[in-house]
């Protein structure tokens, strides 16, 4: 396609929102947009799309839209309160709003201070999932260097990753505030953290509960423990908010608000965002026409992959956010009148022009399996550039890396849209988030999947649970015959386990390789005594 065709294209398909200051571009999706193609796509699809808009408009109002959870859905009134089905989840969600913003002041101004008098200055979060890469995202996108505070994350049960963030704090850590984050008050790898830090705090002579404050449902194992220590605040989050649609509720509005950032810009972004992509009409509404142009690229199955590229260093995480936001709300074994359908949208990507010097290869030359999302800004600072070259500024070079490589894409053949904004700011980026929020919901009715159950994940910390029951027997065994070496084979018979060979082996190898505090000290605990062949090694206590 030539560059004249392309500009009629750009200027037939560009959904302008000046009032958000967005502007979204499909031209280059490779639809045939002949009158007569893309008229039969969009009459073929008008019915299906208007049918979505319907279902939001049901589950905005409060409908069990969520219906193997047996849940309302209701993301969209963490920003708009006055839309809440009723007066106690309004009045709940702007009584948090407010205690957010006001807890975040009282800490800078040294109002909340820890025990030692001293002023909160370090604020680590634990979470996990929804309850994590919310957070990142903002406080990477947001901070700056006249934050209040220095924020910190924990988002794993990974012993090397605890200490690590553990000896970085270590000395100040009488002058951190520990927010842990969890809607059901209950995952595991957010527990085991908490319990972690709780005794790094003891080793330095200091109450955990006074440093401490929960984000929970109430009634939540969490909200018990928080409540039975006295920790400093509770912040509640409600059963109708889904972890990876939860930045807009205190997961995300308190580090943020304690960063200093702007959390009613970034409220105002999402919600002035809701109310234009409510629209029906689908060519001024740009989450109708991100969803259908997803429908088109993947032919309904998510045949193509998403690559996100945000042209900005403090959108880093964007993808990775976007990750858990659509592919654990798309990725689905069954559709909503049960049959198989292993849908999925795969979302993968970091940032441009970096990528350029990554994958941006592949993309250009590897399989035709993707559309590329690029996410550009049009005012690259606040202040005034130097010239890189001659009236050439670094800003220029991001923009022509965004537009020479989307143009690269097109001239290979491969589709891409590009979504960008007049600034990057918590405005936008809250615009952006809700973008992308409604775009899921909208695609999802399309396609008919629940996008706010995650069946799979539960079946992930399920079979956890199941090893962790295998360790406690293989270890008891070894305990009952100590002094014995014993096979893998010998043990897995002693428990009735021989179907778990391969698992107990691996269990054993971890074990033999790490101390526990509750044995006797280095040389006690499990020893691996090695032969030639490591799978015939044999296990004893010591
Ligand atoms: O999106 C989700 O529902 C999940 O990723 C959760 O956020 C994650 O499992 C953490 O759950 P919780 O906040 O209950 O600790």
């Amino acid at each position: 396609m030539n560059h004249a065709e392309l500009w009629q294209r750009y200027r037939r398909h560009l959904c302008d929102v000046p009032s958000i200051g967005m502007r979204l571009d499909i031209s280059r999706m490779g639809f045939d947009d002949s009158p007569a193609c893309l008229g039969a796509f969009l009459e073929g699809m008008a019915a299906p799309i208007e049918r979505a808009l319907d279902a939001m408009e049901k589950l905005e109002s409060g409908s069990r839209a969520n219906a193997d959870e047996d849940r309302m859905v209701g993301h969209y009134w963490l920003r708009s309160p006055e839309l809440a089905p009723d007066e106690s989840i309004r009045s709940d969600i702007e009584k948090t709003i407010s205690a957010v913003k006001q807890f975040a002041r009282a800490v800078s101004s040294g109002e909340v201070t820890p025990a030692s008098g001293d002023a909160f200055y370090i604020v680590l979060v634990i979470g996990i999932g929804g309850s994590a890469l919310g957070p990142q995202l903002l406080v990477d996108a947001l901070g700056t260097t006249e934050d209040s505070v220095i924020v910190r994350f924990l988002d794993n049960t990974d012993p090397d990753g605890i200490d690590r963030v553990i000896a970085e704090l270590d000395e100040t850590l009488a002058q951190t505030l520990t927010i842990v984050m969890s809607k059901s008050g209950g995952t595991r790898e957010t527990r085991n953290t908490m319990l972690e830090v709780t005794a790094a705090y003891k080793r330095a002579g200091l109450d955990f509960a006074k440093h401490a404050v929960a984000v929970t449902c109430k009634g939540s194992a969490l909200a018990d423990q928080a409540a039975k220590e006295s920790w400093l605040r509770v912040f509640e989050i409600w059963d109708w908010v889904g972890g990876r649609t939860s930045i807009t509720s205190a997961v995300g509005l308190l580090p943020a608000a304690l960063l200093g950032a702007d959390v009613d810009a970034f409220l105002a972004g999402a919600r002035e965002c809701d109310a234009v992509t409510r629209q029906r009409d689908v060519a001024a509404n740009p989450a109708a026409l991100l969803a259908l142009m997803w429908h088109h690229a993947g032919g309904g199955k998510g045949s193509r992959n998403m690559v996100v590229l945000p042209y900005r260093d403090r959108l880093r995480l964007f993808g990775q956010y976007l990750q858990q936001l659509v592919m654990e709300s798309m990725g689905k074994l069954r559709d909503r009148d049960g049959g198989t359908v292993h849908h999925g949208l795969t979302v993968y990507g970091n940032k441009g022009s970096t990528d350029q010097h990554a994958f941006v290869q592949q993309l250009r030359e590897g399989p035709d399996d993707y559309f590329a999302t690029f996410i550009g800004f049009i005012q690259s600072r606040d202040r005034e550039s130097i010239d890189v070259e001659e009236g050439v500024t670094t800003g220029d070079y991001l923009n022509a890396f965004l537009l020479g490589t989307r143009d690269a894409l097109t001239d290979a053949g491969h589709p891409s849209l590009m979504i960008s904004f007049e600034k990057l700011d918590a405005y936008s980026l809250g615009a952006l988030i809700a973008l992308f929020e409604r775009a899921v919901g909208l695609y999802a009715e399309l396609v008919n999947v629940n996008a706010y159950d995650q069946p799979g994940v539960e079946a992930g910390k399920e079979a956890a649970e199941s090893v962790l029951v295998l360790q406690r027997e293989v270890l008891a065994l070894l305990a009952k015959r100590a002094g014995s070496a014993l096979t893998v084979e010998e043990i897995a018979d002693g428990i009735g386990r021989l179907d778990a060979m391969e698992t107990i082996h691996h269990v054993l190898e971890h074990a033999a390789a790490n101390r526990h505090s509750r044995l006797a000290g280095p040389d006690h605990g499990i020893k691996r005594i090695s032969g030639d062949d490591p799978l015939a090694a044999k296990f004893a206590t010591t």
